[in-house]
Formats: C-alpha cells, structure tokens, sequence
C-alpha cells in the first residue's frame, strides 16, 4: 500500500510513522510513504499557498492549483510500472476536513483490501479552495466532532489504522488478537501490587487456568 500525503508539513509525521509497527512496515515495505509539498508544486515566485476567501469571511484559503498539481502526481503511474505493464492500480482519495463523513474501522478494513494508493491531502488555514475536490473526486472524511488545525493528525490515524490492516503489518500475535473477542480490560506482572495504601490485584479468573471462563469473562467485559 502506497500512502501519498500532500502536506505543508511533511516533518510533522516523521516521529509517529517511523518508529514501532509502522516503522517496521515501512522497512519491510509494506507500507510506502510519498511526500508532496503543494509549495514545491506553487508557481508563484513568492511561493504563496494560500489567499483571502472570495465572499468574505476570517482566515484564509489554500489555493487549489498546487494541491491539485501535487496530487496529479501523486496518481500518475512510475515509469518502471509502465515498462512492466503491471495491473492497474486501484486509487483513492481523502481531504480531511471535521465536516466530512466519519471515518470508522470498518473503512480501515475496506480501504487496506480495496486500493492500492490512497492519496491523503491535509488543509491548514480555513480550508482547501473547493475546486480540488472537484478535480480529484476526493472523499471528505472526518476523524471526529473536534475541530484540528489540520489534516496531519487525521492522515496519521488513517495511515495507522488501515496499515495494520495489511497483511503481515501486525506480528502474527497480535493479528490474533484482533480477530478474537477480546476484553479491553488486560493485566499484566505484577499479580499485585500496593499503590497509597491500598492493594491492586488482578481479577482471579485470568490467574484460574480455566480458559473457557477465561474467554466467558473477557466477552462480558
Ligand atoms: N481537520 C480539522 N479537523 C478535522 C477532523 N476532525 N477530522 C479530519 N480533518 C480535520
């Protein structure tokens, strides 16, 4: 899976998607992440990215064309994918905006089995020139009822949550995990412990050995 991320803040990512499981997905190249800076693709000399909204109003708005330049990029095919005439790739998408359809699991899971590329443009400022959506066909999607200031923590939760979906992502443990019903309640060493004066222990019946009751338990929870 191919994540292209159009953003004026690539460096933001780098401490989230290079360490732990999506660290590893990258290296083991599951995962690939292509930066596009729409101010590489500005061809004002004052490399301006954003300008007053038409019809008034606060803030300003980032201009379309190099968002749409970067992202026409982003969707063209590598030279060595046309040499080697490969199936075609299956494409998708996002704007980020908190007005946008709420992004769920079960889109994570869809997504991971379903394209190839996913193209994630992140708006700063007040928002994107509705144009791109217009050129791109891109889907609006929200990651919740809160208001960021900006997209990047967004693509970060999408890349994350669609990532683990991919094969071979998660080590096999903890795919396992995943597909059982699992509790969300989980202990771990010490059994015990005293904390202020009063004791913490973990519940009996995961120290029992009864695994059936066990598994009984941690549906309820
Ligand atoms: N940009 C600003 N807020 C957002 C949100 N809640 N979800 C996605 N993108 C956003």
């Amino acid at each position: 899976m191919r994540f292209h991320i159009i953003t004026l803040f690539p460096e933001t990512f780098d401490c989230y998607l290079s360490h732990s499981i999506l660290g590893r997905a990258v290296e083991n190249q599951k995962i690939e992440l292509n930066f596009l800076n729409p101010r590489d693709f500005c061809n004002d000399p004052h490399k301006r990215i954003d300008n007053k909204p038409y019809g008034g109003g606060p803030g300003m708005v980032m201009k379309a064309l190099p968002i749409i330049r970067a992202w026409e990029k982003a969707s063209a095919i590598p030279f060595r994918e046309k040499l080697l005439f490969t199936k075609k790739r299956k494409m998708k998408t996002i704007l980020f905006s908190p007005g946008g359809r709420k992004f769920t699991n079960e889109d994570a899971k869809y997504f991971a089995k379903n394209f190839d590329d996913i193209i994630l443009i992140n708006g700063r400022y007040e928002g994107i020139d509705h144009r791109v959506v217009e050129v791109t066909g891109a889907e609006l999607i929200s990651i919740g009822d809160y208001v960021l200031t900006g997209g990047e923590l967004a693509s970060m939760v999408v890349i994350d949550s669609v990532a683990r979906q991919i094969e071979g992502v998660l080590g096999k443990y903890e795919s396992l995990e995943e597909e059982r019903i699992s509790s969300h309640e989980v202990y771990t060493r010490p059994e015990q412990f005293r904390f202020h004066g009063a004791t913490y222990s973990v519940p009996e019946i995961l120290l029992s050995g009864h695994h059936k009751k066990i598994e009984e338990w941690k549906k309820e929870r």
